[in-house]
């Protein structure tokens, strides 16, 4: 069985839908919007650091929990770590341990999902942040979902130079984008100037050359990519052919199985494949889904 119908079979087990087929729900709870962005923008300052040509981009964790962009309190946090904790193990192992063998570009690691408002956003971020607390590697938090640019405009990076910028312009060299942050060994790519030709960039030989300067000079170095809704827009199937792991944020009790399904069907067997229940009151142990182990309690 492949990948990915491994993953669908894992699919059919989820406790998806209750009763009847639900709609498709798009954003339930708002995404960030300007006056907060502009809030947070005020907090977040771009210095000169005369050791190191790259800006850096200091970071009011208190401020993105006001933008709920973090988990709002003690109890939250809690679980969410140790989600992330679940959701790290297998990433870290195809990134770095036995699993690294199996899937090549195992250091790219794509955060998708069916539909909008599922928690792509809300997932790369943490996850990068967790991720970045482990001290033995840097992690590059990109924004990869060019339309909505959320990430780019959490970090108050509006109008910085970005993926688009690189992809279309050779003559610009790759790190020039990387933004440091006062979070250690989180760096952050914008999204860059919008592009018509955003699916023709991802899909070139650039992306390839943009990808391997970003992370193959660094053997250390993880990439975490938010990327938009692989059901509605065709580059984000381009942008995770790219990459050698995926998370699927799947909606709990809101995405249609069928929608994820073909989500599943968009991404390719070279690949890792893990999906996330997010949004659930399902315990951590039951809301991840890696494609190394069979035996998942799905009683509930
Ligand atoms: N696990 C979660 N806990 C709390 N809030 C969440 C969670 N997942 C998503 N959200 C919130 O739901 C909204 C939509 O999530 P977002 O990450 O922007 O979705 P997407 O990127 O898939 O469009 C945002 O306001 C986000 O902060
Ligand atoms: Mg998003």
């Amino acid at each position: 069985m492949s990948i990915v119908e491994k993953a669908a079979e894992k699919l059919k087990a989820l406790p998806l839908e209750s009763g009847q087929p639900q709609p498709l729900q798009t954003e339930t709870k708002p995404v960030p919007k300007a006056p907060m962005v502009e809030r947070l923008q005020e907090r977040t300052r771009m210095l000169d650091q005369p050791a190191e040509s790259a800006p850096l981009c200091v970071v009011d964790l208190a401020a993105l929990k006001r933008m709920s962009v973090l988990p709002a309190d003690d109890d939250a946090e809690r679980r969410l770590a140790d989600e992330l904790r679940r959701v790290k193990r297998p990433l870290l192992d195809n990134a770095f341990g036995a699993g690294a063998e199996t899937f090549a570009r195992a250091k790219r690691i794509v955060v998708t999902s069916a539909e909008a408002g599922e928690g792509k956003t809300f997932t790369a971020l943490n996850l990068a942040l967790s991720l970045a607390h482990e001290t033995d590697f840097e992690v590059l938090l990109v924004d990869g979902d060019i339309p909505k640019s959320d990430i780019t405009r959490i970090f108050g990076l509006s109008g910085e130079g970005g993926l688009m910028d690189v992809l279309a312009d050779e003559q610009r060299a790759p790190a020039e984008v990387i933004v440091r942050t006062d979070v250690p060994n989180l760096l952050v790519v914008p999204a860059g100037k919008r592009h018509p030709l955003a699916a023709e960039l991802f899909r070139s030989r650039r992306m390839e050359y943009v990808l391997d300067q970003w992370g193959g000079q660094h053997r250390g170095r993880l990439m975490v990519f938010d990327s938009p809704p692989l059901l509605a827009a065709s580059e984000s199937q381009v942008l995770a052919s790219h990459m050698g792991q995926v998370v699927v944020v799947v909606a709990a009790g809101r995405t249609r199985r069928q929608a994820v399904n073909s989500a599943l069907q968009r991404l390719n067997d070279l690949q890792y494949v893990g999906l996330i229940l997010n949004m659930s009151d399902l315990s951590a142990d039951e809301s991840y889904y890696d494609n190394d182990h069979e035996s998942h309690s799905r009683d509930r």
